[in-house]
């Protein structure tokens, strides 16, 4: 994207303002930004919710470009922060929205690449288990995970995690993080208030009131971004063996 800037209707101030950054098909970009930085907001030109004013996301190849926010939509895949599961079972839940035949060797393999294979496996039923309203008989790191999955089995080009990993333990998100880039040639953004969330994303954009304040990859950022520096450093003790 070049010089994207973007104002909400009747809003005075822009509330994304001068990204410009691109980035290689099949990369793992992260975002990261305090409050009211703009992620929700960049989230949702990214699923053609609004458009910019100036600029754009060029985000498509050429053979790819959409003709209709439809087509855009089947592109990019938002799996939102609040796991939305639905009354069924889980594979009524996998299969949402979806029109193609799946085999349940596929459906297996999403689970695996969402960490979700184990849970499912130990439920009576398995992809037959059923589901209650708003998915109460999982944990809120099950939902996530199921949700993912759901993303996975859609296999779209773009993949946006809003910070819907955020009920995963570290090493459980870890695994997941690099399944998705490792198995699958989706484009992957994802949104996460953790800095330790973004250690092997290719390029991580940091976010400052709606402008990009960095956009290099942890390492880099750590070591020469104060913003960063700081956002991590709130989450972990400086010194910290592990703090890197
Ligand atoms: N629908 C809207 N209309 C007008 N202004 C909005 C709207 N949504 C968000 N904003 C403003 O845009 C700016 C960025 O908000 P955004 O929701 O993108 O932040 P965020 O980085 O997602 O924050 P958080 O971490 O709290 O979710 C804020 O100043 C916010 O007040
Ligand atoms: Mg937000």
């Amino acid at each position: 994207m070049t010089n994207l800037q973007f104002t909400y209707p009747l809003a005075a101030e822009p509330s994304l303002s001068g990204l410009d950054f691109s980035l290689q098909k099949g990369a793992f970009l992260g975002v990261i930004g305090g409050t009211g930085a703009g992620k929700s907001t960049l989230v949702q030109l990214l699923a053609r919710l609004y458009r910019p004013q100036k600029g754009d996301l060029q985000i498509f190849t050429d053979k790819q470009s959409p003709k209709t926010i439809r087509e855009w939509r089947d592109l990019v895949h938002v799996v939102p922060q609040k796991a939305e599961l639905f009354q069924g079972t889980i594979r009524s839940n996998l299969l949402l929205g979806i029109s193609e035949e799946v085999s349940d060797e596929q459906l297996w393999r999403a689970l695996d690449i969402a960490q979700a294979r184990d849970f499912v496996a130990q439920k009576e039923g398995q992809l037959d288990a059923e589901v209650t309203a708003f998915g109460r008989n999982f944990s809120g790191g099950q939902r996530q995970r199921l949700t993912i999955a759901r993303a996975i089995v859609k296999a779209s080009p773009f993949l946006v995690l809003d910070d819907s990993t955020s009920a995963l333990d570290y090493l459980t998100e870890s695994k997941l993080l690099k399944a998705i880039p490792n198995e699958l040639e989706t484009t992957l953004i994802m949104i996460s208030q953790r800095t330790n969330s973004l250690r092997t994303a290719d390029k991580v954009l940091v976010l400052d009131k709606g402008r990009q304040a960095g956009f290099a990859s942890h390492e880099a950022l750590l070591a020469t971004n104060d913003l960063y520096q700081a956002i991590h450093f709130s989450q972990h003790q400086k010194g910290d063996q592990d703090a890197r």
